[in-house]
């Protein structure tokens, strides 16, 4: 069965060793962090150069022999690959080392389901989950079926082992469809709720960016919301939308999940509902650790670029936040400026450079508002306060028909104003 489920409880004991194969030099520091985040020890590391893992074993047979030796002279009592392993690597390295084999998407997903806080993001973690155990189960089916094979046994003879695993499937693939069901309910109310900001025009801002770059901490900073803010990855599972003011106008600023490099693909899926936020956002803050030493922080930028793309988002209007500038020095300040140009500095933990974050959302939004000039009725005096919410400060004058307004509108209102439109405007 699973063993991302079996290193659910005992993991404060567990002691991992981290192994990675393939052409690259490996660097194994985010699957190190994943571990810390799921509260594994880190007991050694073993990397194998080759062009790619071997199909069968993951590593080499020599050095199978290598790791074993590692294991004991470590006091290991886990490895964790940092690639994904098919069902038979997994079993084959079992056998050949002695202590459970789990791999990168296991300990993701298991970091998921003890970080998860709405029923929705529940029901997605657990979605995930089975439909990762159901392939692990399809593997070992086949090889128990081979050995029911091997001891010359037909049909009548299949073991209980056999029975139990295509029980354990069919209950999976009925759970998998309730699960479905129940996401789709939940998906409704979410567009229903969606439909409701719609009709407020709000503009939206969504926070994108790699687990842990401070997302949380700048949603709060910028929106004084109380956001759990824990210095761990995946703390923000489920979107969480706040709204805020720039010069009176209201926004509406939402959190996303953190990305992270090599995100399995299961996982893109199932948190497609909090991504969902990032799509439909009018515009992206990407929020970046600019703290990270250079060698990380590329790759960083690059796996949140990368999943914005594969989820459609890639053409949304970003803006870069450089975050926890209070930790650099005035050199690696300067750098970064030059690097990135566009970029705003912040400390979301400081306040430093909050002010010129909101200033640049704001000179994006400005360049989409549609200048308007409006009559409204006394008697229709309520639109006035909905036309500040979303048209902020304006200029008004009170005259004998009603109040002259000229308001900058965002695109998304304009049509919910334009009867009260004056002197040819839209
Ligand atoms: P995920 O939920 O994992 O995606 O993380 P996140 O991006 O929401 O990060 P979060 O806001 O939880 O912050 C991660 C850690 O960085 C916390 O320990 C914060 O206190 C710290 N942090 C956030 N912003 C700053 C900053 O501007 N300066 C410093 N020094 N630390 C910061």
């Amino acid at each position: 069965m699973a063993k991302g489920q079996e290193i659910r409880n005992p993991r404060a004991r567990q002691r991992a060793m981290m192994i990675v194969a393939g052409p690259e030099d490996a660097d194994l520091n985010e699957l190190a962090e994943l571990l810390r985040t799921a509260g594994v020890a880190v007991a050694g590391q073993m990397a194998q150069k080759r062009t790619q893992p071997d199909p069968d074993r993951y590593f080499g047979k020599g050095k199978l022999a290598e790791l074993k030796r590692a294991i004991a002279d470590c006091d290991a009592n886990l490895v964790v690959s940092d690639d994904e392993l098919l069902p038979r690597q997994e079993r084959n390295l079992e056998e050949a080392v002695g202590v459970p084999v789990i791999d990168r998407t296991a300990l993701i997903l298991d970091i998921f389901a003890s970080h998860v806080g709405s029923s929705e993001g529940n029901l997605q973690v657990e979605l995930a989950q089975l439909q990762y155990n159901l392939a692990r189960m399809r593997g070992l089916w086949t090889h128990l079926e081979r050995l029911g094979g091997a001891t010359g046994g037909g049909v009548a003879t299949r073991g209980p082992g056999e029975t139990q695993i295509e029980t354990d499937r069919r209950l999976a693939r009925d759970r998998i469809a309730a699960l479905k069901r129940r996401l789709e309910h939940t998906k409704g109310t979410r567009s229903i709720m969606r439909r409701e900001r719609e009709r407020a025009a709000l503009p939206t801002v969504a926070l994108a960016g790699y687990t842990n770059a401070g997302k949380s901490t700048l949603l709060n900073a910028l929106t004084g919301a109380e956001v759990g803010v824990r210095d761990r990855l995946f703390h923000t599972l489920d979107p969480t939308t706040r709204s805020f003011e720039i010069s009176g106008r209201s926004f509406l600023m939402t959190d996303t999940v953190g990305f992270i490099r090599k995100l399995p693909h299961q996982l893109v899926e199932a948190f497609g509902a909090t991504l969902e936020e990032a799509l439909e956002a009018d515009l992206l803050v990407h929020v970046a650790d600019a703290s990270a030493p250079e060698e990380d922080l590329r790759p960083m930028l690059e796996a949140v670029e990368d999943v914005l793309a594969e989820i459609g988002a890639a053409e949304r209007p970003q803006l870069l936040a450089l975050n926890k500038v209070d930790l650099l020095d005035h050199e690696r300040r300067r750098e970064l400026s030059f690097r990135f140009p566009g970029a705003i500095p912040v400390s979301a933990e400081t306040g430093e450079g909050l002010g010129e974050l909101r200033e640049a959302i704001e000179t994006r939004f400005l360049s989409t508002l549609r200048p308007m000039d409006l009559l409204v009725p006394y008697d229709e005096g309520g639109r006035l306060s909905e036309l500040h919410d979303v048209a902020g400060e304006m200029e008004r004058e009170d005259t004998a028909e009603g109040v002259v307004v000229h308001a900058r509108v965002p695109a998304a209102a304009v049509s919910r104003f334009e009867r009260f439109a004056v002197n040819g405007s839209p």
